[in-house]
């Protein structure tokens, strides 16, 4: 059992996690509480000296893409870069790079956020790509409230759903927390946040939003109508994933900064390990078989999957299995390496509760998916498209698809593969970790612009930034590892991407009308099939 990609929905019956979360509040006290048990001295001015730049660069992936891999120092005193070449292969030469400035804590002192933080910077590499096309549902997102504006009456209606209150002033963030998140779910939302602030600071503007972190959308449709005063506009939300019934907002989920939980990393380095995963075993020399596992009791749909198990002993077509984080973590999760899941010709991707973080990763392997129709979706799923970034199976029929896909693959192990590169290719490129900071940073951007109320930080909002979440962690553990490794380390030198325009409605239905005819061809070559071999 080396695979796991199926890593569980984790929903609010998972509570028999053994694993208790050290970060119970956000709250600056914590850090009393942290020095209290440990004596550990942080000396971490490093290399802080003064006005010598020193600096390097690389160019990763052949694209032009830039990535400072050391060292700029904060230096106000900014020299002008030579103006005259104008190429992209400029070199910025100034970088700002801020690292964690963690204080010594002992019981009297807590950790504060410095006043340092750079306010604004120019990122010197202008963007000359465009984005790419699922950041087109931001505009159909935020449309709703296009009119109207988001005065505080509107928001304030989201509140008895959120679990948090983000307030963003001046570039710093202050946090009111109402209910405390299953995990570490907040923290790490929170977190991601944080970094965004760090890549792209001066950029977001003053706002307050409102975040919920269960597994379903809250903002139902059909509680919120045009024609009445008293509903509309709905209240703004922010969630992990949404519904063509609901008017939640789509931000990704914590998973993208680490799910320490379940010992799964943050997405830059999980990422490049899941590329190499890839290599590891041949597609021809895969099992050809489909293959899935996690945990069926989240969801009917799950349980219904089960059912699929085919038991014919010499080809099990699809290969399910059950998922119980509770012995993995006592095993230290040996058996549960994502990085290893790619030994399966085929893998299943089917929701939990609602979508699953498991998608990403079982989309990055670059065997050929078989993707369950989903009812939620994340922010980057929507304009995928059947047939050509994965295979469509019908929730209502999925026994038999499943079947057909896998022989269907085996008999055209060409295009299986394609149709598995292709998807795991979108995975790798579109939702580059730059990206998924873009990606917020459009959201919150599009987001500010609708506040038509005066941010103000409550009372008992507490200024939260990087320093005062992972300082005070000092006991050597999984989380403050997610911490450190995804610690954006400098402001971006490259502008973000560009934002492609909204999707029109032509376009919209045009994107539709390819999704939908691709599954008709699947169900229709499917079947065929069945009926020609009779009923399963
Ligand atoms: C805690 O640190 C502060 C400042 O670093 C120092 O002034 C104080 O004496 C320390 N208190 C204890 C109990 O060590
Ligand atoms: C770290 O933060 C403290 C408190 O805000 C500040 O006085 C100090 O200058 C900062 N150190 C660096 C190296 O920025
Ligand atoms: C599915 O079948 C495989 C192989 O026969 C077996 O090992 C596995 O336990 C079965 N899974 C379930 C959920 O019954
Ligand atoms: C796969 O090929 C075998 C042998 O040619 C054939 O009998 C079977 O119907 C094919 N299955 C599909 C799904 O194409
Ligand atoms: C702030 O916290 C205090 C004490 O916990 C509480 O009494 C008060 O109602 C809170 N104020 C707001 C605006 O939530």
């Amino acid at each position: 059992m080396r695979e796991n990609a199926h890593v569980v929905q984790s929903t609010e019956d998972h509570h028999h996690q053994r694993h208790h979360n050290p970060i119970t509040s956000l709250n600056s006290k914590l850090a009393k509480t942290w020095a209290t048990t440990k004596v550990f001295i942080f000396v971490l001015f490093i290399m802080f000296l003064s006005a010598s730049v020193s600096w390097m660069y690389t160019s990763v992936l052949g694209e032009n893409r830039f990535q400072v891999t050391s060292i700029f120092i904060r230096n106000t005193n900014r020299t002008p870069t030579t103006t005259t070449t104008k190429t992209i292969t400029d070199i910025p030469k100034i970088i700002i790079k801020i690292p964690l400035n963690c204080t010594s804590l002992n019981s009297t002192t807590t950790q504060t956020c410095p006043s340092n933080y750079p306010t604004k910077f120019e990122p010197a590499i202008s963007s000359s790509e465009t984005c790419p096309d699922y950041f087109r549902w931001i505009h159909r997102d935020l449309k709703v409230w296009q009119k109207t504006g988001i005065t505080r009456e509107t928001l304030e209606k989201a509140r008895p759903n959120a679990h948090f209150r983000v307030v963003i002033k001046s570039g710093r963030l202050y946090v009111h927390q109402y209910e405390k998140a299953f995990q570490t779910r907040d923290v790490f939302t929170i977190w991601g946040i944080l970094q965004l602030l760090r890549m792209y600071p001066g950029q977001i503007p003053d706002l307050e939003l409102l975040f919920l972190c269960h597994d379903r959308p809250a903002i139902w449709k059909r509680n919120f109508k045009k024609n009445s005063k008293d509903t509309w506009p709905p209240p703004p939300l922010f969630h992990y994933c949404g519904h063509r019934d609901a008017y939640d907002i789509v931000f990704p989920d914590w998973s993208f900064w680490g799910w320490p939980e379940l010992n799964i990393k943050e997405w830059n380095k999980l990422s490049v390990a899941l590329k190499e995963g890839n290599k590891r075993v041949k597609w021809e020399d895969r099992v050809p078989s489909a293959y899935w596992k996690g945990n069926p009791h989240v969801s009917p749909i799950r349980g219904d999957l089960m059912r699929c198990n085919f038991s014919d002993k010499y080809d099990p077509m699809v290969r399910l299995y059950v998922q119980d984080w509770r012995s993995e973590i006592e095993a230290g999760f040996r058996g549960s390496n994502l990085e290893d899941q790619c030994t399966h010709r085929y893998k299943i991707y089917i929701e939990g509760n609602a979508w699953s973080v498991s998608e990403k990763y079982i989309l990055s392997c670059d065997s050929m998916t078989l993707l369950v129709k989903p009812e939620y979706y994340d922010f980057f799923i929507r304009s995928m498209v059947p047939m050509k970034h994965f295979w469509p199976i019908r929730p209502n029929n999925k026994c038999s698809d499943l079947k057909f896909a896998v022989e269907w693959g085996n008999n055209n192990t060409e295009k299986a593969q394609i149709i598995g590169r292709q998807g795991s290719g979108y995975m790798m490129k579109n939702l580059e970790m730059k990206y998924v900071y873009d990606y917020m940073l459009y959201v919150l951007q599009g987001y500010g612009k609708l506040m038509k109320l005066d941010v103000t930080v409550p009372v008992n909002a507490t200024e939260v930034c990087s320093e005062t979440m992972a300082c005070p962690i000092t006991d050597g553990g999984l989380i403050r590892q997610c911490m450190d490794d995804s610690l954006v380390m400098a402001p971006s030198v490259k502008a973000a991407c560009d934002m492609p325009p909204p999707y029109r409605d032509y376009e919209l239905k045009k994107l539709l009308k390819k999704q939908v005819s691709a599954e008709r061809k699947v169900e229709k070559w499917t079947d065929e099939y069945w009926n020609l071999r009779g009923p399963k």
